[in-house]
């Protein structure tokens, strides 16, 4: 058995995967992401959803000027792909240098996805235009027919539309955002360098037990679901393994306590507040640490394009207790480990 240092230093990690919303919530968890991530894929699931270019520059300006001076943060912006989004717009989101991917939400598979694609063949001209100009499609990848039982729909949504439309776009990048099974880890192991996948905290620290531990467990509620133990332990192995391909994305999606604590509530964890120390956590565990940055700071820039960050941050063994909540009122947010442990700080 290795030994747990007692302090790691990696170069700073990006979150290729995450949820800042807007207005007064973009106010409150931006800080939290900057604080820890020198970029991050922002999700265009926005109401309205960034469907343009115009969309993303104006949203990238409300970021920016929601940042707290003193951070330097970049946002990779994305668009979200609707069954009318026109080529020309594709190679207006590439041109423009801020949009780093395109967001497929199968309609109806999750948080503000009622805009998305209904069926996947009716993207196929769109699609073709982000496989010419090198513009990523970013997946959530679940089928929504709602016959198959919602543990299985990753499984499925793999086998029905994933690897047709790896048949079909052989040159298509495409990263099968926060996977939650084995099926996804292999799917994506078996692939070539146009497939890549993002893997959230809580896909690496809980397994479908933690939501329903002494009852209802609403903030451990997200979509995709959590899983099996199996699944877990697949999803860490493979990130042990140092795999390239796999790396960072927290799918941070904040809520409001009262959308979330309902008799409906929102899918969603929110996690910015202790991402990497979470991470460290999961790794630690699997005595996998010295995977961590390759994880959090290299794959992510590699499979984009990009080079990685050239400053530096550090982690230290130490635990602190996580906060009831952050926020108030609409923007009142239980993050995960709420008045829980982590045993991991970032100075
Ligand atoms: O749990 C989730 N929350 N999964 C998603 O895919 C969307 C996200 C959100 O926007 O709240
Ligand atoms: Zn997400």
């Amino acid at each position: 058995m290795t030994p747990t240092p007692l302090s790691l230093t990696l170069r700073r990690p990006d979150d290729w995967h995450v949820h800042l919303r807007d207005d007064a919530m973009l106010a409150t968890v931006l800080p939290h992401t900057a604080r820890q991530f020198a970029r991050a894929v922002v999700m265009p699931n926005l109401r309205p959803p960034i469907t343009t270019t115009a969309q993303a520059q104006a949203y990238r300006a409300r970021i920016l000027q929601a940042l707290p001076a003193g951070l330097c943060f970049e946002p990779l912006m994305t668009l979200y792909l609707t069954e009318a989004t026109p080529a020309a717009e594709i190679l207006q989101a590439k041109a423009s240098g801020i949009v780093v991917g395109v967001k497929l939400y199968p309609a109806g598979a999750t948080t503000h996805s009622d805009a998305g694609v209904t069926d996947i063949r009716r993207v196929y001209a769109t699609l073709e235009a982000m496989q010419s100009c090198g513009m990523p499609l970013l997946i959530h990848g679940e089928v929504t027919d709602p016959a198959v039982d919602i543990f299985d729909r990753e499984a499925v949504f793999i086998d029905r539309v994933l690897l047709p439309l790896r048949r079909d776009f052989p040159a298509l990048k495409m990263v099968l955002e926060h996977i939650t099974t084995e099926a996804a880890v292999q799917c994506v192991r078996d692939g070539d360098d146009y497939l890549g996948a993002t893997v959230t905290p809580q896909h690496i620290l809980l397994n479908r037990n933690a939501l329903f531990s002494g009852g209802l467990r609403v903030h451990h509620y997200c979509l995709p679901v959590l899983k099996r133990e199996r699944h877990r332990a697949a999803i860490m192995a493979v990130l042990a393994s140092g795999h390239p391909r796999f790396f960072l994305g927290t799918d941070s999606a904040p809520h409001g306590r009262h959308a979330k604590e309902s008799a409906c509530g929102c899918a969603g964890i929110f996690s910015a507040h202790a991402a990497l120390e979470l991470y460290a956590e999961a790794f630690a565990s699997a005595e996998a640490l010295a995977q961590l940055e390759a994880f959090a700071s290299l794959n992510g820039p590699r499979f984009y394009g990009l080079a990685p960050n050239e400053t530096y941050i550090t982690l230290r063994a130490q635990p602190w207790t996580v906060p009831h909540h952050y926020g108030q009122d609409e923007t009142h947010i239980i993050p995960l480990r709420a008045a829980e442990e982590v045993s991991w700080t970032l100075s």
